[in-house]
């Protein structure tokens, strides 16, 4: 095989909750690397019980720049993942315009903060309701065109550090996440005969508009016990860039992952739980 700076050159990939933070860094990367993009997001409130504001149709917009700007084509729309019909849609329509579908990053998500008796309906459903269901929905959108199309594929399911170890403060949001480490795993041994790889990943800490940190400040004030459920990173990048960041990750440094995954360099994983934590979770 020829080395080549276009690895994923003739993909298509197809990516949830893209118009911002970590969905819009692996549009963009994958791009680079060569392959056309489905980006959807819903560019719209969803529910009160959120309280940072979901991406904006301006947003979305900068994602189909960018992605334009590494030379790949890009079909944006705004989607629900809730909305199975719309997601159907959107997945036809960039099959018929590009032609295939190679690549899910099933990424759409939302968070909130409370204790778990004290939560209302709403705050449990929404959370469970977009992450976890929407995350099945964008699925079930998906992998049919996948196997109809006949390369096999590769698909990366966004979980969380909280998909793996308890998070006190958020447990609807832990509940989702665990639920997705049990899809990607059941997925992978369905999907594998098509030839579809399902990795999950688990990412901790990324600076994005999810992290309020006055919110989870709040949280720790009030019980101060659930801080030891969020360690600090022990791995400590030496360049000053990411030395800037005080116990953040960037976007980007999860895209590397992403990246890895949706290409052949990553072949012989299939229902591997990927922790993007800097080692936090060893703690
Ligand atoms: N930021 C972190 O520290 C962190 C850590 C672990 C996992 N994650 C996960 O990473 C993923 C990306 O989050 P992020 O950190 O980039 O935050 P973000 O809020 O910037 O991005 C999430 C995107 O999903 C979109 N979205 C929300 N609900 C949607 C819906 N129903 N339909 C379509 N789009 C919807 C939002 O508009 C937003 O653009 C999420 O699944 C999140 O749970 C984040």
């Amino acid at each position: 095989m020829t080395a080549t700076n276009q690895p994923l050159e003739g993909r298509v990939a197809f990516i949830t909750g893209a118009a911002r933070g970590q969905g819009r860094a692996h549009a963009v990367r994958l791009a680079s690397e060569g392959a056309d993009i489905i980006a959807i997001d819903v560019c719209a409130p969803i529910s009160e019980t959120i309280t940072y504001p979901m991406a904006t149709s301006e947003e979305l917009a900068e994602t189909v720049r960018a992605v334009e700007a590494t030379g790949r084509k890009v079909l944006a729309r705004e989607v629900d993942i809730r909305d199975l019909a719309a997601l159907q849609q959107v997945v036809a329509d960039g099959v018929e315009q590009f032609g295939r579908l190679d690549i899910v990053v099933a990424n759409a998500g939302v968070l909130s903060w409370g204790r778990i008796w004290e939560m209302s309906e709403d705050q449990w459903d929404t959370v469970i309701d977009v992450n976890l269901n929407g995350t099945w929905r964008t699925i079930r959108a998906a992998v049919p065109a996948m196997i109809a199309a006949g390369n096999g594929g590769s698909i990366i399911i966004v979980s969380s550090s909280a998909g793996l170890k308890a998070t006190p403060g958020n447990a609807h949001y832990a509940a989702s996440k665990h639920g997705l480490t049990a899809l990607a795993n059941s997925l992978a041994i369905e999907a594998g005969e098509f030839g579809i790889r399902v990795n999950s990943i688990h990412p901790y800490s990324i600076e994005t508009p999810m992290v309020e940190k006055d919110a989870m400040m709040a949280i720790f004030a009030k019980y101060p016990s659930y801080l030891h459920s969020f360690s600090p990173m022990p791995y400590q990048p030496l360049d000053e860039e990411s030395k800037g960041l005080q116990g953040f990750m960037e976007p980007e440094e999860v895209a590397d992952v992403v990246a890895w995954l949706a290409g052949d360099g990553s072949k012989s994983l299939s229902g591997s739980q990927i922790a993007v934590d800097r080692g936090a979770m060893k703690h």
